[in-house]
């Protein structure tokens, strides 16, 4: 099968033939229908920290079902599955207790290092990135870390739920709990940060402050349902903030992560707010706090690792919201490309009028 191939960090992606195993155990192949490019993948590719070279990334992956090994239960051959870079053993304490992000042996949804290896370029063995690889024609995936759609989801829509929609929803509704009436502000409204905006709209905030760099960035945001928009390239966006809350919010979340972001996040917090670190601003972004003047305002520091969701009743809850017109997703894919564009794609994204790019032609 095909795939898009990174033999070192910064290096392209290629696409290249590479083999793929057949199911054994709780794997479940599928073939891959859609996949979307999260920046994760490009930090991961840049800076080395997915895992060992040559590596498969992509990790918004949906596709059908198309063989399953001997002990899988939940899924049959012809089913729409989405993907998940959550991955929880199912077994321990925090699993048990439904928080499958700080699972205690996230290493056994995937194949143990002396095993014959899922993916493998003559001979030598691949990194599936995040145990998932999704920018491929085909997919060999542990069952716990997939989840059923409804046959009538579209792809790329059903694509972004896995990490995009998870992330920026779940920080909202999972992580923060916001309640009805809440003020939220969202730091960077790409492809993970709307997802935030509609998670707002759902929990019922009343105030939904988007800042971002770019106009056309903004101008999505409030279709998506801010209520507010600072562009903080030609406005400080902490006095902005100050000034629409009256002194501060109560929940920031920042999808960006850099030194600059994150020190306005902390600086738009009301006495008692929280902070919530979600974007991945590189090795090298440093946050320093006053402890003493955070301690006397009461500011909270949390970090979000995909929205704290449960992946099994999320990804359908996110499906559902979608059918009723509840959940906006078609309005995230502003470009689709073929496997052979991943790198264009994420050049793609760059533009303000673009905010999410999914592989959808395979190229089979
Ligand atoms: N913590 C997690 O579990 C998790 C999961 C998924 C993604 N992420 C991270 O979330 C972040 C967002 O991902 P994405 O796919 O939406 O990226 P993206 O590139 O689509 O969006 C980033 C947005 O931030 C804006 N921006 C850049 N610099 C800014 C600044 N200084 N101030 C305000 N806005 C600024 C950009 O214009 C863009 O709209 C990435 O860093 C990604 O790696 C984290
Ligand atoms: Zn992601
Ligand atoms: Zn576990």
């Amino acid at each position: 099968m095909k795939a898009a191939v990174v033999h070192e960090a910064g290096a392209p992606f290629t696409v290249e033939e590479v083999q793929i195993a057949a199911p054994q155990g709780g794997e479940v192949l599928i073939d891959v229908q859609a996949s979307g490019l999260c920046h994760s993948d490009l930090s991961a590719r840049n800076f080395g920290i997915g895992g060992a070279f040559p590596a498969i990334f992509g990790h918004e992956v949906a596709g059908i079902v198309s063989a399953v090994g001997p002990d899988v239960t939940e899924f049959r051959v012809g089913d729409h599955v989405v993907g998940s870079l959550i991955q929880a053993c199912g077994q321990c304490l925090h699993c048990l207790s439904g928080d499958l992000v700080n699972c205690e042996h996230p290493e056994r949804t995937e194949r143990p290092a002396d095993a014959e290896p899922r993916l493998s370029l003559n001979g030598s063995k691949l990194t599936q990135g995040m145990a998932l690889g999704g920018f491929a024609q085909q997919a060999l995936i542990d069952d716990r870390q997939l989840a059923k759609v409804p046959a009538d989801m579209p792809w790329a829509q059903a694509a972004l739920i896995g990490c995009g929609v998870l992330t920026g929803a779940g920080a909202v509704l999972n992580t923060a709990a916001v309640k009805q009436g809440e003020t939220v502000v969202i730091i960077g409204a790409g492809g993970v940060g709307l997802n935030a905006i509609s998670g707002a709209v759902v929990a019922g905030a009343t105030t939904i402050i988007v800042t971002d760099i770019d106009d056309g960035k903004l101008e999505r945001a409030t279709h998506f349902g801010a209520t507010h928009v600072v562009n903080s390239a030609k406005q400080d966006p902490v006095e902005a903030v100050l000034e629409i809350t009256g002194g501060g919010a109560p929940h920031v979340f920042d999808f960006v992560g850099a030194a600059p972001t994150l020190k306005q996040a902390a600086g738009m917090l009301e006495q008692g707010g929280t902070m919530y670190i979600i974007g991945i601003g590189g090795p090298e972004a440093k946050l320093e706090i006053n402890a003493l003047e955070f301690l006397v305002a009461r500011k909270n520091l949390r970090t979000v690792y995909m929205g704290h969701s449960n992946l099994k009743r999320d990804i359908p809850m996110y499906a559902e919201l979608y059918r009723q017109g509840r959940f906006k997703l078609d309005e995230l894919i502003t470009k689709t490309i073929s496997l052979s564009q991943i790198d264009e794609g994420y050049e793609a994204l760059k533009d303000g009028s673009i905010a999410r790019v999914v592989v959808t032609d395979l190229e089979r």
